[in-house]
């Protein structure tokens, strides 16, 4: 009985040990080693804490409608680490959607965050979609005060559902959530991506291929 009592605690110990050695997750896509430079880690360092001010935990705009007039009719207005520098560290951020009538948020994934969404004005829907071999795609419609959770790294998407313009909040489980646009970057590269690798992995022919290209 002890002894088996031991062997569970030994157990224990070494797998909460593996968990404790694992890296902190990164707050940046990259940090390339700087060996003659000034001091880089992963989000930022950190300023002295004596010329530290109310201002760095503060920032102002988000009431302010962002720029509908493109092509997906939307905008992200952000308050992450670099327009609010208080956020460093703290694993949180914040943007302010827009949305002109029927305009879409492509979809896309965040790296590095769950994101949390609240509706201000208007109906919008919203969706993601799991990952292989499922695909489960989840979607709903959200009106003014709904709220909605999107998991970690999971492809999701919003379009606003309606004749008049729509507004959302989300929260990021990040300071630098990062946005990886499916459009933009399996289509959008620099350098392309092959046109004949995506005509393979989409099944469609090269000239479909790089006609979407071109729209990137
Ligand atoms: C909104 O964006 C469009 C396209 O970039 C631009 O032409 C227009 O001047 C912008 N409007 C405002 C109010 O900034």
């Amino acid at each position: 009985m002890a002894h088996g009592l031991g062997t569970f605690v030994v157990l224990a110990l070494a797998y909460f040990t593996v968990v404790w050695a694992t890296d902190h997750s990164p707050l940046q896509d990259f940090c390339v080693a700087d060996v003659s430079g000034q001091v880089l880690v992963n989000g930022f360092a950190c300023k002295n804490p004596n010329s530290v001010q109310a201002d760095d935990f503060y920032h102002s705009g988000m009431h302010i409608m962002g720029n509908t007039s493109n092509f997906l009719g939307s905008s992200v207005t952000p308050a992450f680490v670099s327009q609010l520098p208080g956020l460093n560290t703290l694993g949180i951020s914040l943007a302010r959607l827009d949305f002109a009538p029927w305009g879409v948020i492509a979809p896309h994934t965040h790296p590095r965050a769950s994101e949390i969404l609240t509706v201000l004005e208007g109906k919008i829907q919203v969706g993601f979609v799991t990952s292989n071999p499922e695909n489960r795609h989840f979607s709903k419609v959200l009106n003014k005060g709904d709220v909605f959770v999107f998991p970690m790294n999971l492809v999701h998407y919003q379009r606003n559902v309606g004749n008049t313009y729509a507004v959302a909040m989300v929260a990021l489980s990040s300071q630098n959530p990062g946005v990886v646009p499916i459009g933009n970057t399996v289509f959008g590269s620099n350098p392309d991506i092959s046109t004949d690798i995506l005509a393979k992995a989409f099944q469609v022919s090269d000239d479909v291929i790089s006609n979407i290209q071109l729209k990137f």
